[in-house]
């Protein structure tokens, strides 16, 4: 298998959700001087990710060419800005002959068939992220593109971390978590369909991630969720809240997807959130399972559960997507937790709830999301356990 290049879910800001293909070197550049002034850089947040729309065609010699007209002073200049911000750069292809936005044409031109051109001329600019996409391509093509970052990296010693999209199009390739998990073709990978502004979307990507997560959600590898919808008065404030919560204990990546020259407070407190980075960002690397779950439960309620590297510690998302408010009871047996007290804590308010015995309930609104640590012994090895590392 491969080694792992990157581990940790990539943080920054992501063009789409706002932008769509109008990208420019001038939004770019004040995106750039927006994370810094934020205090999103300092929080974490490294990648400026700028997606469909900035190529327009290519040379005669097949080189692709960024839009002259958006990107006057050429991408390596842009590069170089946003490398001097102490950010870095991303950018956007797909697996056909057209990007997913070029498909009504536009000189939208993809990476089929140039996979090592485009990650040779990328490389030649500074890039530092590739964002992969697959609406009409080939499987082949994602295996073009690995080696050819695999041989930039070897000739250069430059990695460049790889996002893929394998969802949208089963029929074009066996995209199932399990081949993607297997193959470890890129660093991370879309497991689902396109996030937007309405609250739908978010849920749909929530029920997706519970159930991949158990599976496939491992150290070394990250599920993307896609860029983030707050910062939109589409979403209240409740399931602004749920949104971030739920990418957090998924250890998806925290792609702020707003407009940063427009963030209000509330955004900015969101996306900042040291103790939610924290749980996201955690070294351990899983995603959350679902636990206290019933048999025939079919409930819009979830406890959703992951360990953090530190010993006896797990985060807890404890959320209500039904649209009546809801009262949840995480069991401390069902974190694996041997018997004692366990402390818990509300990660978005940073307070500590206090030592409790078996159990913390809560009541939550409509579409919202308590996030708390709680901090427990492990169990002791049981003799079974304690035999078989004998024994090996
Ligand atoms: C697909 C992707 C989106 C975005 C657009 C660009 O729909 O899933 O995230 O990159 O293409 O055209």
């Amino acid at each position: 298998s491969k080694q792992i290049r990157f581990t940790l879910p990539p943080m920054g800001w992501s063009s789409w959700n706002t932008f769509g293909r109008h990208v420019n070197e001038d939004l770019i550049k004040k995106t750039a001087d927006a994370m810094v002034s934020s205090g999103l850089r300092d929080a974490g947040y490294i990648y400026i990710d700028i997606d469909d729309g900035w190529m327009k065609g290519r040379e005669h010699d097949g080189t692709i060419k960024a839009d002259p007209d958006k990107f006057p002073s050429g991408m390596k200049a842009l590069a170089d800005y946003v490398h001097s911000k102490g950010l870095k750069l991303g950018l956007y292809t797909t697996n056909y002959t057209v990007t997913c936005a070029g498909r009504k044409g536009g000189g939208l031109v993809g990476s089929l068939g140039h996979e090592f051109q485009d990650a040779a001329a990328m490389a030649a600019w500074g890039i530092d992220l590739l964002k992969f996409d697959n609406c009409d391509g080939s499987a082949e093509s994602f295996y073009a593109m690995r080696a050819a970052l695999d041989a930039i990296e070897k000739k250069s010693g430059k990695k460049i971390y790889l996002n893929l999209h394998y969802v949208t199009r089963p029929d074009a390739f066996p995209h199932t978590p399990d081949s993607w998990a297997a193959t470890r073709l890129g660093d991370s990978a879309r497991i689902a369909r396109d996030i937007s502004r309405k609250w739908e979307t978010v849920e749909h990507l929530i029920d997706d991630a519970r159930v991949l997560a158990p599976a496939y959600i491992q150290p070394g590898f990250v599920a993307d969720m896609d860029s983030f919808e707050v910062g939109h008065a589409e979403l209240s404030p409740d399931e602004a809240r749920t949104h971030v919560s739920v990418w957090a204990v998924m250890s998806a990546p925290f792609m702020a997807g707003n407009d940063l020259t427009k963030m209000d407070r509330e955004t900015q407190a969101l996306l900042t959130n040291p103790e939610v980075i924290a749980i996201d960002q955690d070294p351990l690397g899983f995603g959350a399972s679902e636990v206290g779950l019933r048999p025939g439960q079919q409930a819009r309620t979830h406890m959703l559960a992951k360990p953090l590297a530190s010993s006896g510690s797990r985060a807890v998302a404890l959320v209500n997507q039904g649209d009546q408010a809801a009262n949840l009871t995480v069991k401390f047996a069902d974190l694996g937790l041997a018997e004692g007290l366990v402390l818990v804590r509300d990660v978005w308010t940073h307070k500590d709830l206090g030592r409790m015995k078996d159990s913390f309930s809560t009541e939550l609104p409509p579409h919202g999301t308590m996030l708390v640590t709680v901090a427990g012994q492990e169990p002791a090895l049981s003799g079974l356990v304690e035999l078989s590392s004998v024994h090996w």
